[in-house]
């Protein structure tokens, strides 16, 4: 496929698509995931190959990329820096250039935010990021799906945003790409990020780059951040790339653990999310993941379904 340069729209960061894409994609997903759910037959994509780079380790992300192209007739390349000349120095603006030459589109989980644009900026295709040292956008995008899906109404473009605007989602833990990228759909989406993180490791409204600055309100203590929350949401206390830091990190976050009176702080109905891979008794306790509160199964399962629609929308538009 050889589209013109002026057409390609790159999902690089939450804040590439404005709140009205995200109500039509939204309510997308709930059409894309009925039909998954009624075994119906919908393949949009015949003939089109995803090639997915992986220069840190996944599960959900590549089992949800690899199982929605196949689903939607696609097919699916998959690299990694060990089995391909990405790990052997070729400049990521040649891996861009050849690649984006044999397939429709393309998803990379990377280090910087830097490497992504550099390819982004020399591929013919659409770009997703499936996680960068500093957003994980798609995460993101199935974690909001699953709130509405369970608060609000996802079947209708209208309905999919409105139960969100004037919410609190509070963030327990690291300043990290999912803290950045949550406090993007904050600005965008209309909710507030309470945030709460150890001493160094806060997070940095300038790498979000949001236009609202009300949107994100800092707590020392995670019990404050998490009073009056509609949704309480934490993530792994080292990511993949911060190894080095994890003896370190186990003592900066030994309070930072999403526990049972967190949780009575926030709303009565309030969810619990987590991206995972999640270490129960470290950032999360396990009776909050696996209780009643809990939605990460739903959420992860998610990623499936909104990743379909916004494959859709990038490489054919919008549907009906
Ligand atoms: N949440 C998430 O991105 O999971 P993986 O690292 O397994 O892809
Ligand atoms: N913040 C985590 C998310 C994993 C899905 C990481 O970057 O490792």
């Amino acid at each position: 496929m050889k589209p013109g340069k002026a057409l390609i729209r790159h999902y690089l960061q939450f804040k590439d698509l404005r709140a009205e894409e995200y109500a039509y994609l939204l309510a997308r997903t709930t059409v894309i995931k009925q039909r998954f759910k009624n075994y119906e037959k919908y393949t949009p994509l015949v003939d089109r190959t995803l090639a997915m780079i992986f220069e840190k380790a996944s599960t959900r992300t590549r089992v949800s990329f690899e199982a929605g192209m196949y689903q939607m007739g696609g097919s699916v390349v998959n690299l990694t820096t060990g089995d391909s000349q990405l790990g052997r120095a070729e400049p990521i603006e040649d891996s861009a250039r050849v690649i984006s030459r044999m397939v429709d589109l393309v998803m990379i989980r990377t280090y910087e935010q830097t490497k992504i644009e550099a390819f982004a900026a020399h591929s013919r295709v659409p770009v997703i990021n499936g996680l960068t040292n500093e957003y994980h956008p798609c995460q993101i995008l199935a974690d909001v799906y699953t709130y509405i899906e369970h608060r609000g109404d996802a079947a209708t473009t209208g309905g999919a945003l409105a139960c969100l605007k004037g919410k609190v989602v509070a963030w327990v833990g690291d300043g990290n790409n999912m803290a950045n990228t949550w406090l993007q759909a904050a600005d965008i989406l209309g909710f507030t990020l309470h945030v709460s993180t150890p001493s160094g490791y806060e997070i940095d409204a300038k790498v979000a780059g949001v236009t609202n600055q009300a949107c994100l309100k800092v707590f020392d203590n995670p019990l404050d951040a998490c009073r009056g929350a509609h949704l309480v949401t934490t993530d792994v206390w080292t990511s993949m790339g911060y190894e080095a830091e994890n003896e370190a990190r186990k003592k900066a976050f030994a309070d930072w653990r999403v526990d049972r009176e967190m949780m009575a702080a926030a709303q009565p109905d309030a969810l619990f999310m987590h991206c995972l891979p999640a270490h129960r008794g470290e950032e999360v306790d396990a009776d909050v993941i696996d209780g009643p509160q809990s939605v990460v199964w739903d959420e992860a399962e998610n990623r499936m379904h909104v990743q379909k629609a916004l494959m859709e929308y990038l490489l054919l538009g919008r549907i009906g």
